[in-house]
């Protein structure tokens, strides 16, 4: 029987990375699961669902017990360092692990633990069950819209009545992965009209299978390794500014989720491309946190920037962490996703379930962070 654990999260992060079902699917594989007291409050599961899920619930010396002999130590936000090194040598860590952090690195090396990072799976379709950035990112776009929608002054969608007509809000999102696809089809089931545009060539059919217009930039190709996006040449970029710019100047709202993995979010949107927005309308970034697709982004605050049409200003809403404020469903589907990974480590033998980890699985050998841990 190996023993997996997992706390309340730091930094006042709402989601668990064990929710009570997940928490039952790992005791039935016959694993030791350990939370601590209070793990689900934001998310809605109080410590006794834990209990009845077959969990411990432990606090205090008590949990530091556990969490010293813990084979796997299940998280969403990146381990802090004095979480790190109490761990024991060879423990597995699962989660967001924020490796390209030097000083995480280092405490996590120091103490010979082996980090299993999110963000390194693979994308293929055999790891889509436990594909934390896609589940994650389906919460944000979702919440981009519904932040957007209940800042507007207006309707989202048509509305034709006695008292007159009143057309649809238009929409435009930048960044078609799976934020941007999440966006456009909660704009649409509002009842918006939306047109959307992305530099991967297969966006154009994603965006209209969704029921959206595809702004074409005519860019080209610009896909790189995986199916992920690579930065744009600077010629490129400034065609994509010109086609775009006309549809966000007409546009009610601005949904932005353009990243490019490893480096800082492309600047999609000019401070002047804000202003030439009509009063009231609003922009939410969902790449705040990483610097931001629209120029004057502040990550998790709400900017007021006049508009050049006048009577008014446009709203800028840098959302820092979406999914976090979606705590049970994002707790429900990440937890979800932590359980797969288990079942993919589970070896079942003689002395009952052990977690090994397979060095011939791609999933596996993936996660893992090189250079970190035994
Ligand atoms: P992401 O979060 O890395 O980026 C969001 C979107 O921004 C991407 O569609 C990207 O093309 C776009 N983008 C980057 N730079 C841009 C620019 N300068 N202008 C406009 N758009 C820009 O993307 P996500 O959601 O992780 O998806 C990336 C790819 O991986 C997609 O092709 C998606 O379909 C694929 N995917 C595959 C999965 C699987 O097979 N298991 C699971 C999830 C995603």
């Amino acid at each position: 029987m190996s023993t997996v654990v997992a706390l309340r999260e730091p930094h006042g992060e709402t989601r668990a990375a064990l929710t009570p079902d997940a928490a039952r699917t790992i005791a039935r594989l016959g694993h030791r699961v350990v939370v601590q007291t209070g793990i689900g409050a934001h998310a809605g599961h109080p410590d006794d669902e834990y209990t009845d899920a077959g969990a411990e619930v432990l606090e205090g010396a008590p949990l530091a017990e556990a969490l010293r002999v813990a084979d796997l130590l299940a998280h969403v936000t990146p381990l802090p360092a004095e979480r790190i090194s109490v761990l024991r040598p060879g423990a597995l860590t699962l989660g967001l692990a924020g490796v390209d952090d030097g000083d995480r690195r280092a405490a996590l090396a120091a103490a010979g633990v082996v980090p299993l990072a999110f963000e390194q799976l693979p994308r293929t379709s055999r790891a889509q069950t436990m594909d934390v950035l896609s589940s994650q990112a389906l919460a944000a776009g979702y919440r981009a819209v519904l932040e957007a929608a209940i800042r507007l002054p207006r309707f989202f969608p048509l509305a034709m009545t006695a008292a007159g007509t009143v057309p649809p809000a238009k929409v435009v999102v930048l960044g078609v992965g799976v934020a941007g696809l999440q966006a456009i089809a909660t704009a649409r089931r509002l009842g918006a009209t939306v047109a959307a545009n992305d530099i991967r060539p297969d966006s154009a059919e994603e965006v209209r299978s969704v029921g959206a217009t595809f702004i074409d930039a005519g860019v080209g190709s610009a896909e790189a390794a995986g199916g992920y996006a690579r930065s744009l040449a600077a010629t490129a970029a400034e065609a994509q500014q010109q086609a775009i710019a006309p549809h966000i100047a007409d546009a009610d709202v601005l949904i932005t989720t353009a990243a490019v993995p490893g480096r800082p979010a492309p600047r999609l949107v000019s401070a002047a491309m804000v202003r030439a927005m009509r009063a009231g309308s609003v922009a939410v970034d969902l790449a705040a946190s990483t610097g931001g697709n629209i120029e004057g982004t502040v990550p998790g605050a709400e900017v007021r920037v006049p508009s050049a049409r006048g009577g008014g200003e446009v709203t800028i809403v840098g959302l820092a962490n979406a999914a976090g404020d979606l705590p049970t469903d994002a707790s429900r589907l990440y937890a979800t996703n932590v359980t797969h990974v288990v079942e993919l480590l589970t070896v079942t033998g003689p002395d009952g379930a052990q977690l090994v980890l397979d060095e011939s699985d791609d999933i596996l050998t993936g996660l893992r962070v090189a250079g970190a841990g035994s």
